[in-house]
This record gives structure tokens, C-alpha cells and sequence, in this order.
């Protein structure tokens, strides 16, 4: 059975996946093997040099585990920093990929507003360190009413970052291409997640990514934000299963 390789988001870690793993290990019909890589720079990885980060060099280092790991071909899943990931893999080594779980992701590179965010948050971390981005992020990834339990495990791994890992990654980011054509070429199984109150990735963006793969299943979780894996696991996971049972018995 093949393996299932799940990418974290920014600025985040393998942490975030801790409800998926545990689910998908122990649900040897549909789960099975789950690999969580940490990208360079994030859960303790030294980063890549500044002018080496991107979203291919990403992608490069998670093609390099589902070789070494994972016999060259797996099941992969990324969350919004590591669906941007995911498509650069869908783009230059779809070879090793199966079947695609989108989750809280989007196509599109950056608005220019958003470059501009960007930098301005590289140098208010260059000056005092990542706190302030950590409290204006957390202020829009979580749902309307947010578990106060789950914002604090977001918080945990967010601030265990290093500040060099986050600045590469946030230039990386920015850099990054519009996928949109590449979505329209992808003929494989396609799951797309969204949260019904995720303001950085909306639903409106999933809908748009539907509409480029006719094959993709959408599902939409309720009372989510952003981070829907951590803040509905349940339901996250009850999608992903209904997902894997499909596409293991094709
Ligand atoms: C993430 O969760 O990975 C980030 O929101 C992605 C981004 O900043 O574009």
C-alpha cells in the first residue's frame, strides 16, 4: 500500500499533523505508512541558505524522502505552504505522486499587497524577532470561536520557528508561481479541503481550484479556520479517509 506523505504549513512543523497520523496509523485499510517531513528550516532542520529557499528546493527535499522512503512513490498531502510545495512536485516529478490532497491551499503567487506584507514582516522580524508575526497570524487562522487549547498548540509551534527559517521561507513565498495552469493539466485522484471560516485560504479558493480538476473531490469543513487538521480533526480526517478509500480501490 502506498505511503501517505503529509507537508506542513508556515510557520509551522510535523506537529500540526499529529491527529492525521495518529488517525491514518491506525487504520491500516486506508492509512498505513504516514511520513510527516519537516522543510528545511521548520521543526528544528537547519534552513537552506536565503537565496536556495523556494518552493522548488522544497519540493526537491520531500521528492527526495518519497524516493528514499517511500519507494518512489506515495500519496501526498499539503498544507497551504506545503500545498504551494505539493504543486511544485506535481510540476517537475508528478511521476512520485499518486494522488493529491489540497488542503487549505491555493494556486494562486502573491498579490502584490501581499509581497509587500511580506517583507514588512521579514524585517519586523530582522528587528524584533517573530512574536508580532506570530500574534497577527494567529489573529486570522483560527475559526470565529477558536479552542483556546488549539490556539495554544498553535502558538507553541509557531514560536519553536527559528527566525532564519521563517524569513527564508516567507521570501520563498513570495517568489512563488501562480500553479493555476498546472492544475488544469493534473489527470490524477484529487482531494480539496477547505474551512468553511478560513480566511486566508477561503473556501471561494478551493471552489476556484475545483473548477480547474473536474476529478477533485471538494470537502468543506465547518466551524474550521485555516487550520482545519488542527481545529476539526474529526472531520478533517473522516474526509481523508473517504478520500483514500476511494483512490486505494481504483
Ligand atoms: C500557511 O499556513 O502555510 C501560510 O498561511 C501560507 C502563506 O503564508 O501563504
Amino acid at each position: 500500500m502506498l505511503p501517505i506523505i503529509l507537508i506542513h504549513g508556515f510557520p509551522l512543523d510535523a506537529r500540526m499533523w499529529t491527529s492525521q497520523v495518529e488517525f491514518l496509523r491506525g487504520r491500516g485499510d486506508v492509512g498505513g505508512v504516514v511520513l510527516t517531513p519537516n522543510l528545511p528550516g521548520f521543526g528544528g532542520t537547519p534552513p537552506l541558505p536565503r537565496e536556495q529557499t523556494s518552493m522548488e528546493a522544497f519540493a526537491r527535499e520531500i521528492h527526495q524522502v518519497i524516493v528514499r522512503e517511500a519507494e518512489g512513490k506515495a500519496i501526498v498531502g499539503g498544507f497551504s505552504m506545503g500545498g504551494y510545495v505539493l504543486q511544485e512536485l506535481l510540476r517537475s516529478h508528478p511521476e512520485v505522486v499518486a494522488a493529491a490532497m489540497f488542503i487549505n491551499t491555493r494556486a494562486e503567487e502573491d498579490t502584490p499587497v501581499a509581497r509587500d506584507g511580506r517583507l514588512q514582516s521579514i524585517n519586523e522580524i530582522t528587528q524584533k524577532g517573530t512574536a508580532g508575526l506570530i500574534d497577527a497570524m494567529l489573529g486570522k487562522l483560527l475559526a470565529k470561536q477558536p479552542s483556546p487549547a488549539v490556539k495554544d498548540q498553535v502558538r507553541a509551534i509557531m514560536a519553536s520557528q527559528s527566525p532564519e527559517g521563517i524569513i527564508h521561507a516567507q521570501l520563498a513565498m513570495s517568489q512563488r508561481r501562480n500553479q493555476t495552469d498546472l492544475l488544469a493539466r493534473l489527470t490524477l485522484p484529487v482531494l480539496i479541503l477547505a474551512g468553511a471560516e478560513d480566511a486566508t485560504s477561503p473556501p471561494s479558493v478551493a471552489l476556484s481550484m475545483q473548477s480547474h480538476m473536474p476529478q477533485a473531490m471538494l470537502v468543506q469543513i465547518a466551524s474550521a479556520g485555516h487550520m482545519a487538521p488542527m481545529e476539526q480533526p474529526a472531520a478533517v480526517n473522516a474526509a481523508i479517509e473517504t478520500f483514500l478509500t476511494t483512490t486505494r480501490s481504483q
